[in-house]
């Protein structure tokens, strides 16, 4: 089986959820602390043996090349500071942790449209999804956790977590058998389900691997929830032919595309982060006593 080494990241959507901030910035760009959305996701492909990515942009695609790019000015700057070297080597870092391509979605027609748009970077290899605003932290990166299942199984792997009943509704819902430790075999999944059209509480979130005949399916899927080309539709028609593996992920996943996934993500990220860390704490332990 041939490696998996490409990844698609699918960060063209609205960002509805967080306006006005994602007006004219993707919601990728966010920052958490003090690096953006994407770059975590970024990090965490490259940690995972991925070698190139696609961004699918819409707009803000500047911002989004800008930050990947190397920055000559600013290094220039930052090299006549000798305070700045660790920084100096952050900034050039990010330039150098993987191939990344862009290709534009002209109309944000859904996620599975957004994947259509990665045929031709992806050929005929198996390949690697990230959602753009989903960030998730831990010791052994989610992506790598999917690929090994991929490579064991070779099956479409997605990362499941179980969700309330609440949150369902927002999200997918999967037929799941056990298999072993965290993994299961999927044969079904519908998007958005209303009540009562739930397999289980396990829902896909954020990251799978999928092989390339998925484009083919893609092709042939009509829109589904909300009007929009469904990427669990296709994943349906996938997992019913041919199966599917569900990895019940280690690590804490952030929605990116809401208010307080934002909020829990900056929070939690500036108690660990090495520079602030102590002081934030000592803050956040003052300011709880007066809510
Ligand atoms: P979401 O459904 O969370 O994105 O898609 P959205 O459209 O930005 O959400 P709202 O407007 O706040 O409800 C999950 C991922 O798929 C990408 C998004 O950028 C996000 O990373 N996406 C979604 C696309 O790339 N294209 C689309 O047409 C839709």
């Amino acid at each position: 089986m041939k490696r998996i080494r490409k990844a698609v990241i699918p960060a063209a959507g609205l960002g509805t959820r967080v306006l006005p901030a994602t007006k004219s910035m993707p919601k990728e760009m966010l920052p958490i602390v003090d690096k953006p959305a994407i770059q975590y996701i970024v990090e965490e492909a490259a940690a995972s043996g991925i070698e190139e990515i696609l961004i699918i942009t819409n707009r803000g695609k500047g911002l989004l090349e800008d930050h990947f790019d190397r920055a000559p000015e600013l290094e220039e700057r930052l090299r006549g500071d000798p305070e700045k070297a660790s920084v100096l080597e952050e900034v050039v870092k990010i330039s150098r942790l993987a191939d990344i391509f862009y290709v534009r979605q002209k109309e944000t027609r859904g996620l599975g449209h957004a994947i259509s748009c990665a045929k031709a970077f992806v050929g005929d290899e198996p390949f690697a999804v990230l959602y753009g605003d989903d960030v998730i932290l831990g010791e052994d990166p989610v992506c790598a956790q999917l690929i090994r299942a991929y490579e064991e199984f070779g099956l479409g792997t997605v990362g499941v977590k179980e969700v309330s009943r609440e949150a369902i509704r927002k999200y997918s819902s999967l037929k799941l058998e056990p298999l072993r430790d965290n993994l299961f075999h999927c044969t079904d999944m519908i998007e958005k389900p209303k009540v009562g059209q739930e397999f289980s509480l396990y829902s896909i979130l954020g990251r799978c691997v999928l092989p390339p005949e998925i484009f083919d399916i893609l092709e042939a899927t009509l829109p589904g929830a909300g009007g929009e080309i469904q990427l669990t539709d296709a994943m349906r028609t996938l997992a019913a032919e041919k199966g599917m593996i569900a990895v019940d992920f280690f690590g804490k996943r952030y929605d990116m595309g809401n208010k307080l996934g934002i909020m829990q993500a900056s929070v939690e990220t500036a108690l660990r982060h090495p520079e602030i860390g102590e002081e934030f704490r000592a803050y956040l332990k003052q300011l709880s006593k007066t809510l």
